[in-house]
């Protein structure tokens, strides 16, 4: 099936081309672009986003998403009053509602038997927990998540909904960000709230760190997905 590139990713990254002293978005979207492309071209990607990934595969992606968002989520409210991670509790994000709907509609009323994280999903999610005590690297995992399902994710919405017929948008309701309005300006919300950050050095140079944590982790789910479905 042929997809329309998700050209923005493959240019030359935009914040390299400017002498003007970096924003911290820019600064932390530069230092893990390689990560994003890690995780973006990996095979079970790839195979999702050619539309020749299994439903089954698809059904494993979205059970893993649920244990980690689960994690996510959780950290998210414990930290709701943190002066750092506060700034990104948005409850108008939150995927478990639609991730819950997705699996329903994916696996039938009793998809909660049926579904366990992986190995690959708990090391991951046991990272997330360890962010209760560190909010600037809860802060890391949020955007990883939360900024990639409102970018790249759309396009697997888009992909997802023709592969597999999901055409009432059951199945790909975790993609579907429609109460929060313009994505393209919820993004620049978002990365205007990472620059006002008051972050030392050091919790900036952890955050930056945690980010590509994250993404790595994030590939490792993939890749055991692709072990098993592709
Ligand atoms: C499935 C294939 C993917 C595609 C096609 C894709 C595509 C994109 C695109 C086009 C952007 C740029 C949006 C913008 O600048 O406004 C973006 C940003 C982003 N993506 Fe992906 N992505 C994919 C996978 C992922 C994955 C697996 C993750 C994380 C686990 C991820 C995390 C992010 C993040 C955090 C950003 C925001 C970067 C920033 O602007 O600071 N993406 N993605």
């Amino acid at each position: 099936m042929s997809v329309t590139a998700p050209a923005p990713t493959s240019s030359p990254d935009p914040t390299q081309a400017t002498d003007a002293p970096q924003s911290f978005s820019e600064r932390l979207k530069a230092a893990t672009w390689n990560d994003h492309a890690a995780a973006e071209h990996h095979g079970f990607t790839k195979a999702l986003l050619e539309g020749e990934l299994s439903l089954d595969g698809y059904t494993a992606m979205v059970a893993q998403h649920y244990f980690a968002y689960l994690a996510l989520e959780r950290v998210g409210r414990a930290l709701a009053d943190d002066p750092i991670a506060g700034r990104f509790h948005y409850p108008e994000l939150e995927r478990i509602p639609a991730l819950e709907a997705d699996l329903e509609r994916l696996l039938g009323t009793d998809w909660a038997d049926r579904v366990s994280p992986s190995p690959a999903t708990r090391t991951y999610v046991a990272r997330i927990d360890q962010m209760a005590d560190h909010p600037e690297g809860f802060v890391a995992h949020h955007y990883t998540r939360y900024m990639g399902d409102v970018s790249g994710g759309q396009f697997i919405r888009r992909i997802a909904a023709k592969t597999y017929g999901f055409s009432d948008g059951a199945g790909v309701a975790f993609y579907d960000f429609g109460s929060l309005g313009s994505l393209p300006k919820f993004r620049s919300g978002y990365r205007e709230r990472l620059d006002s950050l008051p972050l030392a050095e050091g919790a900036a140079a952890f955050l930056v760190q945690e980010t590509r944590l994250a993404y790595q982790l994030n590939t490792e789910v993939l890749a055991d997905l692709g072990r098993r479905h592709v």
